[in-house]
């Protein structure tokens, strides 16, 4: 499948995020040199940075296996005793969204994380007992958007937390050049900088956008992405000059029109606009604080003089 062969499966093919990238080489190679199980993992930032991508990686280069799975569908303690019973020395658990774990879920998670331990209550009532069960060496692998919304107790628990950050222009162009390769089409250099430049620091977004360029390219000219037919493609997909799409202009403009600039509360934004308010805080808020035309304040979320600019507004006074 194209999608899956698009991600990189080595550290050394991996793009960016080169902090994250070095200590994890170090962690990796240390754990395999003693035959341990790599310590537990936290990877956290805004979506579509890489965090899957990166899990899928580590276990690659440890040499072992992964065992992918998400908060919301570990529903019941049962349910993670079962995957957790069925790993083998030192594999990886992959947790995507671990924010959303519950928390008697969370609870088996502890002892397991700590001990490789599973603690299991027998029986009903007085007569109910606590028996311990050996885990293999395993680490946990733990991806979300919202590190502030993990417990004290399981955050605590990771013994590597890292930051995904948003990527640069070049990070993106060179994304978006690999991509090509692999996709086999042509592409001018001008091209990727301008998918690149429109990509929100955003890999899966640069990615996204090269393959509905490509469709121009293929269907409206000769398969090849020259710099002009990029240029025409992104204005039909409608993603502007720094990489906003219609629901940024919306909220920007919502925020302007109807309150003045703001401060405005998320859900009064959300219900305006008719988005989710998870949404806008985990997508589209995250990248506009970032460049610089989003402020958050006590009173909620302001537009900056830089945004009215950009949507060719006047600044008021
Ligand atoms: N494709 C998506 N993310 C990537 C990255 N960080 N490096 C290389 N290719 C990618």
């Amino acid at each position: 499948v194209v999608e899956y062969s698009l991600r990189p499966r080595y550290l050394s093919e991996y793009i960016g995020q080169s902090q994250a990238k070095e200590n994890l080489k170090v962690y990796i190679e240390a754990a395999k040199q003693r035959s341990e199980a790599l310590d537990h993992v936290l990877l956290y930032g805004p979506p579509g940075l890489g965090k899957t991508t990166l899990s899928n990686i580590i276990a690659n280069e440890l040499g072992v296996n992964i065992r992918t799975t998400s908060g919301p569908a570990i529903e019941r303690p049962g349910d993670l005793a079962a995957i957790l019973t069925n790993l083998q020395e030192n594999d990886v658990l992959f947790i995507d969204e671990i924010h959303r774990l519950n928390r008697s879920v969370e609870e088996v998670l502890y002892p397991a994380m700590e001990d490789y331990a599973l603690d299991i209550i027998i029986g009903k009532g007085p007569s109910a007992r606590s028996v311990r069960l050996d885990l293999p060496p395993f680490t946990l692998i733990g991806a979300t958007t919202r590190a502030g919304l993990l417990s004290a107790p399981l955050r605590d628990r990771f013994g590597v937390v890292s930051r995904l950050e948003y990527y640069n222009v070049d990070e993106l162009t060179f994304i978006v050049t690999r991509a090509a390769d692999i996709l086999q089409v042509h592409i001018e250099e001008e091209a990727a900088i301008e998918i690149g430049l429109r990509s929100r620091g955003t890999p899966r977004i640069a990615n996204r956008l090269l393959k509905r360029v490509r469709d121009f390219a293929q269907v409206r000219g000769d398969g090849m992405i020259t710099t002009e037919l990029a240029k025409s493609a992104l204005e039909l997909l409608q993603v502007d000059s720094l990489g906003l799409d219609l629901i940024d202009h919306k909220m920007l403009t919502a925020i302007i029109q109807s309150f003045k600039g703001g401060p405005v509360g998320l859900d009064t934004i959300a219900a305006t606009i008719g988005e989710e308010s998870q949404t806008i805080e985990d997508v589209y808020e995250p990248y506009l604080l970032q460049i610089g035309f989003l402020q958050r304040t006590p009173r909620g979320r302001a537009v900056t003089p830089a945004a009215y600019r950009h949507l060719g507004l006047p600044v008021p006074q």
